[in-house]
């Protein structure tokens, strides 16, 4: 066979692969929007309206593909993971209603759309937000698991509430506030970035691999790979905002455009995310739709970000 044609056989087959991956994405996207738009069909009442507002309609689901991806890779059906994946996005939103509010970074626009508190009120946010986060923990509760994997449930429940909570998310959200007044370096924002965006994302990952069982060893590579995509996450946010007009001084904000420059922080994302990669590079095939959706965080313009 010619060069050439070797090369565009290759080119059709890289085509084939990626179309293939993003069709079963868009597949899992669906399941996981019909699920969500269950879950949050119990009543009619505000407080339903605005917790209804701020998952539907809008979000990159994330978090959720990941973990549904990352369970994949390691054998478990779609039907145990769609929960955890959808609990995840729960707390996922509920932490936005709240980053938004007029306390926090006070933000009039979300996910394309006034924030929740501008649509509710505050009062009604905050509490939207607290049911969100119950609720995501009643949808763990009811998880039906096989009777073989009950323990790993339990594992799985354990490791969302450590990532979530105060020595993850929360303890980021925390850190985020507090560092505004010392001087930034790197390890301090990257401390910020990997708990307050990094956990839930380390957290989608660790529950497919515990869940699935893996092995010590392709656990960590997992977890590595969760946390470097977890900081490039947020480096690619600090981009996408930083053209953005905020309502905080930028000097003060702990992020990576403050502290890097432009430049320097599409460097920094750009190793982020080959070491990520490189973490999953021994699942081959497995590992396909996880490295897919790694590989996206290179592709952006502001526009993306509510895409
Ligand atoms: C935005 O998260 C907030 C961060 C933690 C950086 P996403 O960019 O995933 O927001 P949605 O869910 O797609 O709206
Ligand atoms: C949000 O971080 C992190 C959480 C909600 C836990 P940011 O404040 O940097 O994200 P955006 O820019 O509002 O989406
Ligand atoms: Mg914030
Ligand atoms: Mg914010």
């Amino acid at each position: 066979m010619s060069p050439k044609r070797k090369e565009t056989r290759k080119t059709r087959k890289l085509l084939f692969k990626t179309m293939r991956v993003e069709d079963s994405l868009a597949a899992k996207k669906a399941r996981i929007e019909r699920e969500l738009d269950r879950i949050l069909s119990r009543d009619d009442s505000l407080l339903f309206q605005a917790m209804r507002y701020a998952v539907l309609d809008g979000g990159k689901r994330f978090r959720p593909l990941l973990l549904l991806s990352s369970g994949a890779c390691f054998g478990v059906a779609l039907r145990t993971l769609l929960p955890f994946a959808c609990a995840i996005e729960l707390i996922h939103s509920y932490s936005l209603i709240h980053d938004d509010l007029p306390a926090m970074d006070d933000d009039d626009l979300r996910r394309g759309k006034p924030t929740c508190h501008k649509a509710f009120g505050e009062d009604i946010a905050l509490l939207a937000g607290d049911s969100l986060l119950t609720l995501a923990f009643e949808v763990l509760a009811r998880a039906p698991v096989p009777p073989g994997i009950w323990q790993r449930k339990e594992e799985a429940v354990r490791a969302i509430s450590r990532h979530a909570g105060s020595s993850g998310m929360i303890g980021g959200q925390f850190l985020d506030i507090t560092l505004r007044t010392g001087p930034l370096t790197e390890p301090k924002v990257a401390e910020v970035s990997l708990k307050k965006t990094g956990a839930l994302i380390i957290a989608a990952v660790e529950v497919g691999a515990i869940l699935g069982a893996a092995p010590p060893a392709e656990k960590r590579a997992v977890l590595s790979f969760g946390r470097n995509l977890g900081l490039a996450f947020q480096v690619r946010d600090d981009l996408l905002d930083s053209g953005e007009s905020k309502k905080e001084t930028p000097a003060l904000r702990p992020d990576h455009v403050t502290l890097l420059g432009r430049a320097g922080a599409e460097k920094k994302l750009a190793e982020l995310v080959s070491r990520a990669e490189a973490a999953v590079e021994r699942f081959a095939h497995r590992a396909e739709e996880m490295r897919f959706l790694c590989q996206g965080l290179l592709s952006f313009s502001p526009e993306v970000k509510n895409a």
